[in-house]
């Protein structure tokens, strides 16, 4: 039963961050003592200069894309996939999915983030990477149009994978409203009820999915979700979610629907500003994401928390909005109960040993008290501070080394394949 010694603790269960020991058995928290009580072999020492945060989640993201990354830059959303990226993703292969993931994981793991919840395809690739670096996601595999091929792909991989080591969860994964008709939509749905399986689906990103579900299949959004199904399935991550008319929020804001919002992909495709303010005060849970790097460029949740919580305030000219306490719980415990792991996320007893450990020893940090942590790490922090990245309670990330990935293969891999892909 190791500890992690001497630590500012921080999660959203609480007003202001205390100094104590965190004690972890069999990969759960097993208490939570006052700072040097605990007696326990040393995990890590923090010596009241690091401070801990429940694990960071990219609750929205594609990992393989960062192969991808670069092309195509700043064209609207519809020319960059159908011009740049379809064309490159008809000749991935499974290595190269693989290869890909595994610098994903390399990049997150770096930056505290300790689980990501994915869409894309040979998915069995991504969760043999997940199942070997040791971190923890929730897969699905993208379905477009109505193709029971690539439904029996996903459904073979909630069967092969879902709740695997405790540390995957499989949703099955609609792509759009754009390329998936209703009556495919009502099928999957259907088929996620009665498989027990949640979905992850992009939702509204763009203005022409609004105009399309209005103009097209006449009916209002929240209207669409309880028709085909997609209300009542068991776990519902809705990416972007954009243009979610304020109306509309009341009859989504229920306990297995959480809206991802990923605001440096919507800004980088151009996509609008999601209403985030209306989405709090109607009650939905929100959580953050990246989205492929391909669309940001990085997979890097303090990123995403910094631009969060400043782009709605100078949108909205109101210094209130999104502030950094709400901002971090989106970006923690908001992102592992969307994507399906409810005992992650804070850091008390009982709960999965998912944390970050972040270096306060330096200039960004001079004047951060037990009463200002979320406004120091929001504002002023960076990945940069990121010292250790603990899932179910294994070290996987320590001052620059990966106790699981090799990470010049993987750089070798990925930039091979990358030469490979964009020639
Ligand atoms: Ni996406």
């Amino acid at each position: 039963m190791p500890a992690i010694r001497n630590a500012l603790i921080w999660d959203a269960g609480r007003d202001r961050a205390e100094y104590g020991d965190i004690v972890v058995k069999d990969g759960f928290i097993s208490s939570v003592t006052a700072p040097k009580e605990a007696k326990e072999p040393i995990l890590y020492d923090c010596k009241g200069k690091c401070l801990v945060l429940p694990g960071l989640v990219n609750a929205h993201t594609h990992v393989s894309m960062t192969l991808l990354r670069g092309l195509g830059e700043e064209l609207p959303l519809m020319e960059w996939l159908q011009k740049k990226i379809f064309p490159v993703e008809d000749r991935l292969t499974a290595q190269n999915i693989r290869s890909g993931a595994d610098l994903a994981i390399m990049e997150m793991l770096a930056a505290g983030v300790t689980c990501f919840a994915d869409m894309y395809y040979f998915m069995d690739e991504v969760a043999m990477s997940v199942l070997e670096s040791g971190i923890r996601a929730a897969l699905c595999r993208g379905l477009v149009g109505d193709d029971p091929v690539k439904l029996a792909e996903n459904l073979a991989l909630a069967e092969t994978y879902n709740g695997r080591e405790g540390r995957i969860t499989v949703q099955l994964g609609p792509h759009a409203t754009y390329t998936v008709q209703p009556s495919a939509l009502e099928q999957i749905a259907a088929t996620a009820r009665d498989k027990n399986l949640g979905i992850h689906f992009h939702w509204l990103e763009t203005k022409s999915e609004l105009d399309l579900l209005r103009n097209e299949y006449k009916t209002e959004p929240a209207d669409y979700l309880e028709k085909t199904g997609l209300l009542g399935v068991k776990e519902l991550i809705l990416a972007h979610c954009v243009w979610h008319p304020a109306e509309q929020l009341p009859a989504v804001a229920r306990d297995n629907v959480t809206f991802v919002h990923n605001p440096k992909s919507n800004m980088k495709l151009g996509s609008g500003y999601a209403p985030v303010r209306e989405f709090m005060s109607s009650g939905v849970r929100v959580a953050l994401g990246t989205d492929g790097a391909a669309s940001n460029n990085r997979l890097d949740l303090w990123d995403e928390m910094r631009f969060a919580a400043l782009i709605h305030k100078g949108y909205n000219l109101d210094p209130t909005i999104a502030g950094a306490r709400d901002i971090l719980k989106m970006a923690t415990v908001n992102g592992s109960y969307g994507a399906g792991f409810k005992d992650a996320g804070y850091i008390r007893a009982g709960q999965r040993a998912d944390m970050v450990i972040v270096d306060m020893d330096n200039p960004r940090y001079v004047g951060c008290d037990p009463g200002n942590v979320p406004e120091f790490v929001v504002y002023a922090g960076s990945s940069r501070d990121v010292r250790a990245t603990v899932v179910d309670g294994k070290v996987l990330y320590r001052d620059g080394e990966f106790a699981t990935l090799d990470s010049e293969k993987i750089l070798a891999a990925a930039s091979r394949d990358r030469r490979i892909l964009a020639g």
